[in-house]
């Protein structure tokens, strides 16, 4: 698959899972693909977490309500430190969206489905911490995305996009 299909076929994920585990090679591919993504002064303030012991993934899906990819062979949790790049600014939430958003299309191009977790997690209620607590992470360094990975068995909805020439221009705004 080319990248620009990887894009195209990259769709939020909320199905089941086939039950086969995901391969851990595959699970290391997509984490390089996160350590590979650009960040503020290179401050690679983004790590990561592959799970894929069965226990360990219910552990971590049951603390999630309203529950989420509860078929799911396999994780990766997404890390955060938030430092200052230089002076007082802190570019952590773009180091990880850029991870994320990486491993999303990476997971595509491996054939596989997955979903960008966030607000479940990291509301009033904790959850993130909660399962970073689980997973022996420090309390300086935020869980703040869980990413289900594996093969789809329910057909992708697809989100409806706004129309191009609402969104994108040549030359100057356009609205
Ligand atoms: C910062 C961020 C947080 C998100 N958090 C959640 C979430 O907690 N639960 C969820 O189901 N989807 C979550 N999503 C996925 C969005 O709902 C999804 O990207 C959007 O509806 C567009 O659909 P698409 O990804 O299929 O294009 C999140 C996406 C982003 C970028």
């Amino acid at each position: 698959m080319n990248f620009f299909e990887a894009v195209k076929n990259r769709t939020s994920y909320r199905g089941k899972f086939e039950s086969a585990p995901v391969p851990k090679e595959d699970l290391i591919e997509i984490m390089e693909a996160g350590c590979d993504a650009p960040s503020g002064c290179n401050m690679q303030t983004t790590s990561f977490i592959a799970i894929d012991d069965p226990q360990l993934m219910s552990q971590l899906l049951g603390l999630v309500n309203p529950p989420i990819a509860g078929t799911a062979k396999a994780a990766i949790a997404v890390l955060t430190e938030r430092v200052f790049a230089y002076r007082d600014k802190c570019f952590a939430v773009q180091d990880y969206s850029a991870a994320i958003q990486n491993m999303l299309l990476a997971a595509v191009a491996l054939g596989y489905q997955s979903c960008w977790y966030e607000g479940h997690i990291t509301d009033d209620d904790n959850i993130g911490r909660k399962m970073a607590d689980v997973l022996g992470v420090p309390q300086n360094i935020d869980l703040v995305c869980f990413m289900p990975i594996g093969k789809g068995v329910d057909e992708p909805k697809r989100a409806k996009k706004k129309p191009f020439g609402e969104r994108a221009w040549f030359n100057g705004y356009k609205k």
